[in-house]
């Protein structure tokens, strides 16, 4: 067993949470699990995420893992939900809650900060085991097509990477009330608790398994897909003041905007020789360079102005989103307050 690596989204919830774990872990599937365990705050003991992923030689299912999610249950009920791209928007989102004896899953997908509506896209999960008791819920679970997948014309490819060292970002969060009708998997949901969200990185050589190929046909066919029923959208995720997940590593990199510190201090990005180079990470430089870029060329957009969102180490930010990794260019509704101080 060794301590893991938090990549803390929120610099305070780094402070609340004691330490993470990570090991394996056999369940009584006998499917071995890349797993972390870390006290989410909220019920009583530790929350635990396992993954299990297919050797990179299996190319048909390099979209895919199984899951595992044991999560205490608070008295007030819960749900629990896993991001498979770390950010809340527009990342496939899984999300899991108890219902009787059974655990409930379903696939959302969230445009915004806002109540994540119900995924109508090609990415199924579907349950292998659960179990609930009183202060616990545990479900195992295959998910399919969660690396690479598609949501009403948005789509987004983040394979499992093949080198020694890969780490698959997974973001979660979770929620000091259950959902509205939880018999319903497309029920509304609250939002998560404020300080009960962040990422973790799963070492993804830890996770592959030769045995990943017998062990999907564990997955139990008679359980309902979660890509069925429409979306109604229930009560908001967030007011609009965004306390959620947001941050991680993602996007475009092809034409990354960086702090001027950090551009100056690469030597190589100085020296080397583009197709365009953009002076001025703006409204316009911004969408431009990600054009060109697009199509193939190489470009550098350069920036006077400090790091401005959240990921890329941006501070600027109103007191109340002190604590979280976001700032006013994370916000919709603050780009009156973007040119101030910037
Ligand atoms: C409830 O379930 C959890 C998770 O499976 C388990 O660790 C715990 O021992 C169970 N508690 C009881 C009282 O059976
Ligand atoms: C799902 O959609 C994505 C994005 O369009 C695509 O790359 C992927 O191959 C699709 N998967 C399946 C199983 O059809
Ligand atoms: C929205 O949430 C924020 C942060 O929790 C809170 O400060 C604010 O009062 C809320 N606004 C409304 C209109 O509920
Ligand atoms: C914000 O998120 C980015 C990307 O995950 C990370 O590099 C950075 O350290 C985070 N910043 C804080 C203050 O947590
Ligand atoms: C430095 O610049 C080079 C060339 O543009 C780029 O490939 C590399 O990723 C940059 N490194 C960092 C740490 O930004």
């Amino acid at each position: 067993m060794h301590n893991s690596i938090i990549l803390t989204a929120f610099t305070l919830i780094t402070s609340t949470i004691a330490q993470t774990t990570t090991s394996t872990f056999t369940d009584d599937n006998g499917i071995t699990f890349w797993n972390s365990a870390w006290d989410t705050t909220i019920g009583d003991g530790d929350a635990t995420f396992g993954m299990a992923l297919p050797p990179a030689t299996e190319t048909s299912l390099v979209a895919e893992y199984i899951g595992r999610l044991v999560i205490p249950i608070p008295s007030s009920g819960t749900w629990f939900g896993v991001s498979h791209a770390s950010m809340m928007t527009g990342a496939l989102l899984l999300i899991a809650w108890p219902n009787g004896d059974d655990v409930v899953t379903n696939l959302r997908y969230a445009t915004g900060y806002v109540a994540p509506e119900e995924y109508a896209g090609n990415a199924t999960v579907t349950t292998i085991s659960s179990s609930v008791n009183d202060t616990y819920f545990e479900v195992t679970y295959r998910c399919q097509g969660c690396w690479s997948w598609d949501q009403d014309g948005a789509a987004d490819a983040r394979l499992p990477a093949t080198t020694a060292s890969a780490q698959q970002l997974i973001g979660w969060a979770q929620a000091t009330s259950a959902p509205a009708n939880p018999s319903e998997k497309d029920s509304s949901i609250q939002q998560h608790a404020d300080s009960a969200a962040n990422i973790f990185a799963v070492n993804v050589a830890s996770a592959r398994n030769t045995a990943y190929t017998d062990w999907i046909t564990k997955t139990a066919s008679s359980y309902p897909s979660a890509t069925a029923a429409p979306s109604s959208i229930g009560a908001p995720f967030s007011n609009g003041t965004a306390t959620a997940t947001a941050t991680a590593t993602s996007g475009l990199t092809t034409a990354t905007p960086t702090a001027v510190a950090s551009c100056a201090a690469n030597s190589s990005a100085l020296s080397a020789t583009y197709d365009y180079i953009i002076v001025g990470s703006g409204a316009g430089g911004i969408p431009l360079a990600a054009k060109l870029a697009t199509s193939g060329d190489s470009v550098l957009l350069i920036e006077r102005g400090p790091p401005s969102s959240g990921r890329w180490g941006g501070t600027l930010k109103p007191d109340w989103l002190v604590g979280t990794n976001l700032t006013r260019f994370d916000v919709p509704g603050l780009d009156n307050e973007i040119w101030a101080d910037s």
